[in-house]
Order: structure tokens, then C-alpha cells, then sequence
């Protein structure tokens, strides 16, 4: 099976957040099974320089007025999986993050860049001379490859079936209906039944309307989006598409995420092994400058600082914990303005028992895992989420939201969950007050060694593999073909 997938970001070369964890394991876990997978981003100057073997496949012309843009092919790092990099200067050869500018705004030609994304991927669907190769399949993730599908319809011909995962349906790629002539889309898809999202384009909107199936990254989550709070006004679309929608839960990177094989400790140890782990307690202690004490209940925060992730109520709580309750704080992450001066003010305040690094940092964010006892994501809206997976497996009791991915990789250990035993910490509801009463429920626990560290064992041998995920992914598109007659 030939298959194609697009994404706007792709770990180790470009990444904001989960989705290019994903966009960079799940190609792989998909070659392992067989396929035959070509992955599509843009050519941002950091993807061009960390791609191996490069070459120019074809000259891309000048399309959506973004100037002469080319097609390179490399390889995924090590892997045999084919890179394709739209090499377009005008558009891409901006340094930092791919989405914002050095102001903190998004890109203003956003809809241009991400359009161009969806033209090209389109393109080499139905255009075979590009690459001498074309999907069965192709495989758009999140709002910047959600136009892809409506170029295939505006085009008509014989394409290829069409998947389009959400991964966050805040995030909707919404934009002046201007767009609509530079994007080179006919005036009819301006309508209700296709891109038009209260009289705007939206690009998320335009990836489920023209895709033939949809996904989102957890079966709770694909129950969530058909509901007004959480659909984000695509309720009634998804629950229309319901019988096209599921959710496929991701998996996690086990040679990127893997204690024994992490290349950023010192004190490497195997899945389970608590004495290994203490280890790296105490080094991340010394490394952030907190007190060494074994006996105080470490938190840890690695996230996007926003409302979604329930940063204000991380903000609102650790005061009370960090002054009364004997707890210590190691936070990392970035944001908007209010959420970093608010981390920034407790850290001036408290700063015998709480370090904070704002910014991005892969090899802190790996020991503060490893380091941690427990891991706060009291998200209000959470469509998979990774990191809690990667505290299971690291041995760092998660406390988390009941939300989204969050439900179907999290069980209670006293209420217990689809697991089975229980492996972390529910919030009962989502507030300040629920937040502090989860952690201290997890601090009383965290005095009985014994039972802490048998539930912290039996976390790290929970099975998130990709293979598992893949292999649904592959059951879908298989499903998708036959339906349409095809291989
Ligand atoms: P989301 O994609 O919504 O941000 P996920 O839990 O799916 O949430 O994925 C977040 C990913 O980004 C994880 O790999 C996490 O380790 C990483 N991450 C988030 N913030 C930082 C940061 N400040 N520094 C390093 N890694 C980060
Ligand atoms: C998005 C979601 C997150 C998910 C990730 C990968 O960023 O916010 O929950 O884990 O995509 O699918």
C-alpha cells in the first residue's frame, strides 16, 4: 500500500508539540508493517539541513503566487522512509518557529504557506511525473494539510482515498475568505457544505468536509468534538460524518522515549526499576538547584503554558503546596505572556522549592521525566496528549484531567479505569480545588513506598506502542480501499 502523509511539523527535524512526534513515528511504525510511506512538510531551513540524502526530485513552478518552489527528497534521520521537502525560499526559509514570527504573531501568508502544504500534496496525488510515485492513500494531519482533500475535489479525476486526522480541533486554520482567489479554490467551496466557517475560510473545516474518512488521536476525543464543548462548531459536522469518524489513540516512541535508552540521562535504567529512577530524582534535583531531598514529592510540568492544559490551575495551586504541603515544583514550557509571568512570580516567590525553565528544551524535558515523581497535565481539553504516556513509562504518576486521551491512558488508582489497575490521579472536576485535593491524595500515597512503587512498576510495562496504533491505521485505509473497489 502506497500511502502519503502531510504534516506541518516532523520530530527530530521541526516540533511545537505532539503532532510532530507523531508525524515523525508513525511513518516508521507504518514502513515496519509494510507500507510503502512517503512523508510531505515544508522546507523550513531546519528540516533542509537535518534531512539526509538529499536531492531535487522535480521544479515545482511557482503556484498561489509563492514564488519558484522545488520538491526535495531526503530520508526521515536513519530510516528508509522517504522526506519530501517543499523547498520554496519565499515561504519557508524563516528561521524559528514554523507557525510565528519573531513578534510572537502568526505568519500574515500563513494561509499561502500552509495552502501551498495542501496544493503540493494534492499534486503529487494525481500527478505522477512529479515523483514517479503515487499514493493509494493520502494522510493529511491537523488544520495546515486540510485543504489537500479540496483540492482533490476541486480538481475531480481518479484520486486517492483521503484521511484527515485532527489533533487539536482548537486549532482550525481560520482566515479572511480573501484567501479563497490566491488559494486558487473555486467560489462554490465557499459554502456551508464545504471550506466556510461563519463566513471565513476554515482549513480544518475543509480537511473533514472533502476527506473520505477522518480521525482524531483518541476514542474519547472523537466522542468529545461531536459535542458544542468541545466541537468547537464542527459538532454538527462531525456528528454528521459520525459513521466516517474514529479515534485512534497515539503511541509513543519507544527509541526516543525509553529510560533505559535515553540518551539524555546520566542514570539510565530500565522500565520499572525504582532505585534506577531515584537516581535521577537527586540528579535533577542538584541539576535545578532544589533541595536533595528524596523525601519530598517532586511535580513537574513539561507543556504548552495555556488555559487548554489548565496552566492556571497549576498556577492557582502551588502555592498552598510548595508552602504547606512540603511538595517541590520543576516546570518547563512556554506560552503566552500571562502564564509565564505568572510562573515566573512563584518562581521569584518560592525558589527553595521550585525551579522553571521557560522555553523549549528536549533534553531537560527527558531528565525532569525521568527525575519527576509526579507529572500535572490538568488540561480542560486534551485530544491524545504524549506526556502522560511518557510519565507511565518513566515511572511518574500522572495526575491528570478527565478529558479526551487523557481518560483512555489514565485510570484512577482508586476509582481504577479501562486499564484495569489503577496508574494515576483523576481530577474530579476541573478546578484549583480538585487539583490540590488530587495531589495531596498522590502525596499520601507517595509515603507508602511500597505500593507506590508496585503501581509505578506496573505503569512502565503498559503497552503504547506504535505498533498497535499503526496497525489501525492500516486496517482503516485497507477498509478504505476496498470500499472504493481499489487494491
Ligand atoms: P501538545 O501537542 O498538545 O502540546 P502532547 O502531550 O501531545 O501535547 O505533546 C507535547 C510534546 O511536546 C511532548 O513531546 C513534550 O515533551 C513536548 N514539549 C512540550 N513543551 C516542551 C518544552 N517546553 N520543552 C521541550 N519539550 C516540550
Ligand atoms: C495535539 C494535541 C495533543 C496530542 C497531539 C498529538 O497537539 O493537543 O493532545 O497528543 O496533538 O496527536
Amino acid at each position: 500500500m502506497r500511502i502519503l502523509l502531510a504534516a506541518s511539523e516532523v520530530f527530530p527535524l521541526v516540533k511545537t508539540g505532539g503532532l510532530a512526534d507523531v508525524a515523525g513515528a508513525l511513518p516508521l511504525a507504518l514502513k515496519r508493517l509494510g507500507a510503502d510511506v512517503r512523508l510531505l512538510m515544508p522546507g523550513y531551513p531546519a528540516a533542509l539541513e537535518a534531512a539526509t540524502h538529499r536531492r531535487i526530485v522535480a521544479d515545482l513552478g511557482d503556484h498561489l503566487g509563492s514564488g519558484p518552489a522545488r520538491l526535495i527528497e531526503g530520508r526521515l534521520g536513519d530510516s528508509k522512509v522517504p522526506l519530501l521537502l517543499i523547498d520554496c525560499p519565499r515561504l519557508y526559509a524563516r528561521p524559528g518557529n514554523p507557525y510565528l514570527g519573531p513578534d510572537g504573531a502568526d505568519w500574515p501568508d500563513n494561509p499561502r504557506r500552509f495552502g501551498l502544504l495542501g496544493f503540493t500534496a494534492a499534486r503529487l496525488c494525481m500527478d505522477e511525473s512529479l515523483t514517479g510515485w503515487r499514493p493509494d492513500i493520502l494522510h493529511g494531519h491537523d488544520w495546515q494539510c486540510g485543504l489537500a482533500p479540496a483540492y482533490l475535489s476541486a480538481w475531480g479525476g481518479v484520486r486517492p482515498a483521503t484521511v484527515f486526522t485532527i489533533h487539536n480541533i482548537a486549532y482550525q486554520g481560520v482566515f479572511d475568505p480573501s484567501w479563497l482567489d490566491f488559494l486558487e479554490l473555486p467560489e462554490r467551496m465557499m459554502s456551508v457544505a464545504g471550506l466556510e466557517y461563519y463566513a471565513s475560510i476554515s482549513f480544518l473545516k475543509a480537511g473533514c468536509w472533502y476527506s473520505d474518512k477522518i480521525t482524531t488521536v483518541s476514542p474519547t476525543y472523537a466522542r468529545e468534538i461531536q459535542m458544542p464543548l468541545q466541537g468547537c462548531g464542527l459538532e454538527g459536522l462531525l456528528r454528521g460524518r459520525a459513521a466516517d469518524l474514529s479515534g485512534i489513540l497515539n503511541g509513543i516512541d519507544d527509541a526516543i522515549w525509553n529510560p533505559a535508552k535515553d540518551s539524555y540521562l546520566t542514570h539510565r535504567y530500565k522500565p520499572g526499576d525504582m532505585l534506577g529512577k531515584a537516581r535521577n530524582k537527586t540528579a535533577l534535583q542538584r541539576e535545578l538547584g532544589l533541595p536533595m531531598r528524596p523525601d519530598r514529592l517532586l511535580m513537574a510540568v513539561i507543556s504548552r503554558l495555556n488555559d487548554h492544559k489548565g496552566m492556571d490551575l497549576v498556577i492557582h495551586c502551588l502555592p498552598d503546596l510548595l508552602m504547606h504541603h512540603h511538595c517541590q515544583f520543576a516546570g518547563l514550557g512556554s506560552g503566552s505572556a500571562a502564564f509565564e509571568t505568572g510562573f515566573k512570580e512563584l518562581a521569584d516567590h518560592h525558589s527553595h522549592h521550585m525551579a522553571l525553565h521557560i522555553g523549549y528544551s528536549e533534553p531537560l524535558a527527558h531528565r525532569i521525566m525521568a527525575g519527576a515523581d509526579v507529572f500535572l497535565m490538568p488540561s480542560r481539553a486534551e485530544p491524545c496528549g504524549l506526556t502522560q504516556m511518557y510519565a507511565l513509562k518513566y515511572g511518574t504518576l500522572p495526575i491528570v484531567g478527565a478529558t479526551g486521551g487523557l481518560i483512555d491512558t489514565v485510570a484512577d488508582t482508586e476509582r481504577g479505569g479501562p486499564k484495569g489497575a489503577g496508574s494515576g490521579f483523576v481530577l474530579e472536576e476541573t478546578t484549583p480545588k480538585a487539583l490540590t485535593s488530587a495531589v495531596l491524595r498522590a502525596s499520601a500515597l507517595f509515603k507508602d513506598k511500597v505500593e507506590w512503587n508496585r503501581i509505578a512498576a506496573a505503569n512502565a510495562g503498559l503497552d503504547f506502542s506504535w505498533g498497535q496504533s499503526a496497525r489501525q491505521y492500516l486496517d482503516l485505509y485497507s477498509s478504505l480501499l476496498r470500499s472504493r473497489g481499489g487494491a
